[in-house]
Formats: C-alpha cells, structure tokens, sequence
C-alpha cells in the first residue's frame, strides 16, 4: 500500500526518519549513549581484515562502511563487487572474516560470495533486510536492517539502513579495538542518535529539490563528485538517476576529475557535488571552480557554512543542516535519492518498475 504517496520509492523515502531510528535502537542504546552487546559471529579485537562484498546499492553501503571501520577502528576493510569477489579467489587468512550486504538476502553473486567463503572457513555475518532469506540462512551471524518491505526497484530505506549499521558497527568495533575511547564512542552514539532528525529535515527540502530536477530531466549526461565519503555517495547518486530517469550519470572522486572526466564539462553538462563542510571541504571546492572555470552548471550539496564558503551565486544550492561529519552519508542520501526521484517523475519514467531492472536479481 502506497499510502498518499504516488510511488512506493516516494513513501519508502519518507519512511526514512522512522525506519532508521528503529534499526539503530537495535544496535545502540541511547538512554545510556552507549553500543549494544548484540551478538557477532566473530570479535573486532580478533580479526586483523574484513571482506565485504556486496552488489549495486548495498555495494555502495559497503563503501562507506570501509571508510567509517578503518578511520574509526583502524581495521582494514577489503570491499568488493560480488560478482567480481566470486571469481576472484581472494586468499582469506584464519584471522579474517566476512561479512555481505543485501536487501534481499537473495542476490545470486553474493550468495555465491559467500559461499567462496564458507569454503574458506571464516566467520559469517551479513546485513539482510529480508531475515528470513538465503544469505541470512547460511550466515554464521546476520545484522537486521529493520527497514520494512522495500517494495521500489530502486534502493532507498535499506540503503541508509545499511549505513546506520554500518556505523554501529564501527563504533563497536573501534571499542573492541581500543581504537575509540569510550568519549568518542559515545560521541558517535549521540551523533547516530540524531540522524533521524536531520533526516527528516533533509525531507522539507523536497519542493526546492522538484525544481532543481525539472532542469535535470532536459539533460542526457550528469557528473556527481565528492570526496571521502561523499565518493561512494556521489556513486549512489549517479545509479540512481540510471536507473529510475534513464539519464548518462557518473559517479566520480572529485579528485580524480583531472585525470580524465574534466574533459567532459561543458554548459550542457551540469555536475552535482556532494560536499557537507567536513575536513576535505576546501578540496572539494578546488574542484568546483575548475568546473565552473569550464562553464560547467554545479548543483551543490551542502551546509550553510558550506555554501558560505563556496561562495556561490551562480550556482544551485541544495542546503542541509549541518550535523556531526560522520552521519553526514545517511543523511545526504536522502536529497541524493530525491533528486533521482523527481527526475524520474518529471521524465515520466516507470519510477517503481524500471526497464530491464528486477527488485532481487537471482540470476548472475
Ligand atoms: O537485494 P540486494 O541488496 O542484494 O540487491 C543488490 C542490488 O541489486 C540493488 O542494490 C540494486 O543495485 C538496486 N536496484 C539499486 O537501487
């Protein structure tokens, strides 16, 4: 049931606030601002490498989960794709585990990866939605996203769901690392304690985002940067827009654009950043004006202080509160999500029921 929303991507945007509060209070306990002891097939303090691996979307979550673990509890993260991670006969020492991320539960190659791994004896966990699924089955250990039935082809809720456990999980393990004091760990709780709300701010956004995506939909090609966490982001953002508008996007490190993308800017090609003020902020704006430099139309994501600092009249700005750095990818999904959406409306594509696309690929 869509509810009084058009599409169930529609709803299942808006559900957000509510669906991520509920996954992280399974994680975290807020009244005494600490990491729950949920149970783990393997500890964070034993293992010396994770591999995660996942597809589409969930790889993307995967993404930033490597960011979050190595910064905060110095383990050493090894992501791949599944359906390259399957075929490509990763050694896995004793002192590793693994861990898959799926909506589904169901995709056929990272089923597959996970069984490669079976096969090499390391600890299990995967993050599921669907608990009751085939990749939960033969998991050691599963993390519940408790995102509700995701109905649209297009990954929304389960993908920020993802990112809370994600960051609950680094929090624990930085813990269990000793790489966190408890302070720090604390701080992150809180921190994680009010993404919903920042969330639910990012919604009221929605009616600047409709027109900003009016514009998008006369393009054929849109470039999304952003650095640090924002890169795995600027991907979501680019795959989202392929998949439900049609519309040639790219994600890219914002600073690998002078390696190659750069060329591609001209005024017909707008160029989406995704850039909260956080410690790479100035790089990020560096890149900026070489777009602008080239007559490139920039759509800025980012906070007042960010849009203060970029300076920026001539171009889109999409202005988020401004929140704790590392919550920002779980909330900046969401004008990411919406600007695919309202692209995709505007296009009049079939937002739920994308061409060629099927909501659990069970096939390689
Ligand atoms: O069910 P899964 O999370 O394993 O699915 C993985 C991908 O097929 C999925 O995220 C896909 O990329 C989405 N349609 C993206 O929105």
């Amino acid at each position: 049931d869509k509810g009084n929303h058009r599409h169930f991507m529609e709803k299942e945007i808006h559900e957000q606030p509510e669906v991520i509060s509920h996954t992280l209070a399974n994680y975290l306990d807020f009244a005494e601002g600490g990491v729950r002891a949920f149970e783990m097939p393997f500890d964070f303090g034993k293992i010396d490498r994770l591999a995660v691996s996942a597809c589409g979307t969930a790889y993307l979550a995967g993404l930033i989960g490597k960011y979050w673990l190595e910064r905060y509890a110095r383990l050493p993260v090894d992501i791949d794709i599944a359906s390259e991670f399957r075929y490509r006969e990763m050694p896995l020492s004793k002192s590793s585990a693994a861990l898959f991320v799926s909506q589904s539960g169901e995709t056929a190659d990272t089923l597959a990866s996970l069984r490669y791994c079976r096969a090499q004896g390391v600890p299990i966990a995967s993050i599921v939605n669907v608990r009751d699924s085939t990749i939960a089955r033969e998991s050691d250990g599963i993390f519940p996203t408790l995102a509700g039935p995701e109905i649209g082809v297009a990954s929304t809720k389960a993908f920020t769901c993802q990112l809370a456990i994600f960051a609950a999980l680094a929090a624990r393990a930085g813990l269990q690392r000793g790489t966190l004091s408890d302070e720090e760990a604390r701080r992150m709780v809180r921190a994680l304690s009010e993404a919903p709300r920042y969330a639910a701010q990012a919604l009221r956004l929605e009616g600047h985002i409709e027109k900003i995506a009016r514009e998008l939909s006369q393009v054929r090609h849109v470039l999304y940067l952003g650095r640090d966490t924002s890169y795995p982001l600027a991907m979501e953002g680019a795959l989202k827009l392929k998949e439900i508008s049609y519309i040639h996007a790219e994600g890219y490190a914002a600073g690998e654009l002078k390696h190659g993308p750069i060329a591609l800017i001209d005024e017909s090609m707008p160029v989406i950043v995704i850039a909260p003020t956080d410690r790479i902020f100035e790089k990020t704006v560096s890149n900026m004006q070489e777009v602008a430099a080239r007559g490139g139309r920039i759509i800025l994501i980012t906070d007042e202080a960010g849009a203060a600092r970029a300076s920026l009249d001539k171009f889109e700005t999409i202005v988020m509160p401004t929140m704790p750095e590392f919550i920002a990818p779980i909330v900046y999904a969401l004008p990411v999500q919406m600007l695919a959406y309202h692209t995709a409306v505007a296009m009049g594509t079939d937002v739920d029921q994308p061409r060629n696309l099927a909501k659990s690929v069970t096939v390689e």
